[in-house]
């Protein structure tokens, strides 16, 4: 394969250059990462994993309506996305309580939330993401009033559409991470889901027996990642052994 230029390079994930101008090819690498990095490991497989079941999360979104940067899965391990302007934030979605939100606020973990419930995390890995009001989110100029009510309209969809196909193969979505990017159409200015949907940046848990099938198995120490992501996986119908 030619050399491509690399763009970025994050923790799970490699930007390079793509074939068009507006596009970025994204490649998923085995290692994940916990605690701000103090934890890592090369699972092997996590990348492909990761790559197939982000492709068939944003497929379904871009499918009904909510857009995304996805355009096409490329190999086991890459992706062709649109290149976007990333907000600089982590948008969270809770569904019940879980992670740092029942940490903070000594809530049993699984607590069903009276409502989704939406935060914000500034994206900077020196400061560990810290969560953000709103009024430093606009006061700093990293997204209007305008935007946020488009974020949180956007990821509101998001959590309806992931709840309800996890629901579908008996799995719980109790929480995720998304992020947002801004693209330019004829002078208007469009924001789109970005990044990655995998179990990564969710927490699932089995509907029946509560076992975890996220990143949480890794953070944990729970057992196999793979075994978790497989699951999810294969009861998506999304295996990665077929091409
Ligand atoms: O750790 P916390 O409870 O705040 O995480 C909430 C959700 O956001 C979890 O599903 C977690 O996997 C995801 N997340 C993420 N990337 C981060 C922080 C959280 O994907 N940097």
């Amino acid at each position: 394969m030619a050399r491509r230029k690399l763009v970025y390079e994050g923790k799970a994930k490699i930007l390079y250059e793509g074939p068009e101008p507006g596009t970025l090819v994204q490649y998923f690498k085995d290692d994940a990462t916990a605690f701000n990095a103090e934890k890592k490991a090369t699972i092997e497989g996590k990348g492909v994993l990761n790559n197939r079941l982000s492709e068939f999360f944003m497929t379904g979104l871009n499918n009904i309506g909510v857009p995304t940067h996805f355009i096409k899965r490329i190999n086991m391990r890459e992706q062709l996305i649109r290149s976007v302007e990333i907000v600089p934030l982590e948008v969270i979605v809770r569904n019940f309580a879980a992670g740092s939100m029942a940490k903070r606020l000594g809530m049993e973990e699984g607590t069903q939330l009276p409502r989704p419930i939406i935060e914000f995390s500034y994206k900077d890995d020196k400061l560990g993401d810290p969560l953000v009001p709103e009024e430093y989110i606009i006061a700093f100029g990293w997204a209007s009033q305008q935007d946020l009510d488009d974020i949180v309209a956007l990821a509101l969809r998001v959590n309806d559409y992931l709840s309800g196909v996890m629901y579908g193969v008996g799995i719980k979505l109790v929480d995720f991470k998304i992020e947002v990017g801004r693209i330019w159409e004829n002078e208007y200015m469009r924001l789109i889901v970005a990044d990655e949907i995998s179990p990564d940046s969710c927490r699932l848990w089995d509907l029946e027996s509560g076992r975890k099938l996220d990143k949480d198995v890794f953070r944990r120490d729970l057992g196999s990642l793979t075994d978790a992501y497989t699951e999810v996986a294969r009861r998506l119908g999304v295996l990665p052994s077929n091409g």
